[in-house]
């Protein structure tokens, strides 16, 4: 297996978790190359529910070893916490997981800046830091995980960083104090200590990526939220800070575009988007609240309740053109085991029509009118369907229509959150 991936082809949320599990088993690295501890990624591991965040998936594997990589923003504190949890599980990882010396941090700092300019309000974020370390990134001023481990270069950076985001912020000194939750001194002592912790995982990943894929080994890249929280390519500005799409694995590892060989497009059957911005196929009304529990649809990360809609094949075919999808990956089939009547989004009537010269910008989604197919639901529960022909009829017509309205290659179809509950198309 030469490099692949696993990216989601929605807003996220798309099961990209269980998936890279999935693989996880044919691999020998996974790794993470963009986002942060704003992800969350949910594996169902015997009757064990496990939520990561920052640390890749295949974690979970015991001979498969994980890396993050320089396109990832870290938030060291929440990086032991997490460690300490899977540690927790049974699980030892120190060993296995490697993190890259050169991806960038979110301290107190980055969490204050965020507060402070009610960014995560008007655009509903996970509150995790992420627009700031990218912007900070950007800015040249931010600090990064080489930064961290050196005691000098972390109290130096982050004081000039400090000094100028709290003038920036302009309501003193003590408010941004109390926005980081606590002063310079403190942030920086318990920076430094991560630093410690952390300091035997950090390596040149790119460096070692290109090594281990010289010698033949298996490399699967995990990506986290979708490609319309792209922040190039997807609703913006409600979009995530980082290039979720196929893209970002390269600058996000440095490895070249060729090095990656297989693409695998993560969808749900529907659609969940948490957070403000346009989604054309949204539930409204009584059926979504109904809908919502039905399918448990609450973050991973947060725990917001997701909004909820009809599959959009519209926005589905552009999400996999860009990311150069290989291979469909339907997840959470089994949820529209109710629904009489299941719909899906061919085409929209009016605005956002590419070929009209328009292009899906987020007001012209905001106004975008679906026109759906319809088809019958199967009424009846999929978790214990092992093969494409226990699946009832209704079901296979309506995911290969949804393959087929996609422009994509359907590979498998998930069909419950246990890590045996998937099949493999027979399309
Ligand atoms: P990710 O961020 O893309 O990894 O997805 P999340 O973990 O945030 O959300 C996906 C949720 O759906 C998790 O709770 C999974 O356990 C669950 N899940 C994944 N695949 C299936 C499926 O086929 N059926 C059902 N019912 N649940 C699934
Ligand atoms: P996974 O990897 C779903 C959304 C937030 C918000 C926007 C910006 O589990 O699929 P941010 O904190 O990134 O600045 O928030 O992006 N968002 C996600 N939505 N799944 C995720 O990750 C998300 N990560 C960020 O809700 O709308
Ligand atoms: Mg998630």
């Amino acid at each position: 297996m030469p490099i692949q991936a696993v990216l989601g082809c929605q807003w996220g949320d798309e099961g990209k978790g269980k998936i890279v599990d999935l693989l996880a088993s044919d691999a020998d690295w996974v790794a993470r190359f963009q986002g942060g501890a704003n992800a969350g990624h949910t594996v169902f591991a015997g009757t064990e529910r496990i939520i990561l965040h920052l640390v890749p998936t295949g974690i979970l594997h015991a001979r498969v070893r994980c890396a993050i990589g320089n396109g990832v923003v870290l938030d060291p504190e929440a990086l032991l916490e997490e460690i300490r949890y899977i540690s927790g599980l049974g699980i030892e990882l120190r060993d296995r997981l490697r993190v890259s010396a050169f991806a960038h941090l979110i301290t107190p700092v980055e969490k204050a800046i965020e507060t402070l300019s009610a960014q995560d309000l008007a655009i509903g974020t996970t509150r995790r830091g992420i627009g700031p370390a990218y912007a900070e990134k950007a800015a040249r001023r931010g600090l990064r995980v080489e930064d961290l481990i050196d005691p000098r270069a972390l109290r130096e950076r982050l004081r000039a960083q400090w000094e100028e985001q709290a003038r920036a912020c302009g309501s003193g000194e003590e408010a941004f104090a109390a926005a980081a939750g606590a002063g310079f001194e403190a942030v920086a002592s318990r920076l430094e200590e991560a630093g410690r912790a952390l300091a035997p995982l950090v390596c040149d990943v790119t460096d070692l990526l290109l090594e281990e894929d010289d010698r033949g080994a298996r490399i699967l890249a995990e990506g986290a939220q979708g490609a319309w929280l792209d922040v190039d390519q997807g609703t913006y500005p409600f979009v995530t800070s980082s290039n979720t799409t196929a893209g970002g694995i390269c600058t996000g590892l440095g490895i070249p575009p060729q090095r990656v060989k297989k693409i695998y497009g993560v969808v749900k059957a529907y659609v969940t988007r948490v957070g403000l911005g346009p989604f054309p196929t949204e539930f409204t009304g009584e059926h979504a609240d109904r809908f919502r529990e039905l399918a448990g649809e609450y973050g991973a990360t947060t725990r917001r309740p997701r909004r909820c809609g009809w599959y959009d094949a519209v926005l589905a075919r552009r999400a996999c053109r860009v990311n150069g999808v290989d291979e469909l990956i339907v997840t959470k089939l089994d949820v529209l085991g109710e629904e009489e009547t299941i719909r899906l989004a061919a085409r929209y009537e009016s605005g956002g029509a590419a070929r009209d010269g328009g292009w899906l910008g987020t007001r012209q989604l905001a106004r975008a009118q679906p026109v759906y197919r319809e088809f019958p639901g199967w009424r009846r529960p999929l978790r214990d369907c092992r093969a494409w022909s226990q699946l009832p009829a209704e079901a296979r017509d309506y995911v290969q229509a949804l393959a087929r309205e996609t422009g994509a290659r359907l590979g498998r179809v998930s069909i419950g959150p246990g890590r045996d509950q998937v099949i493999a198309a027979d399309a």
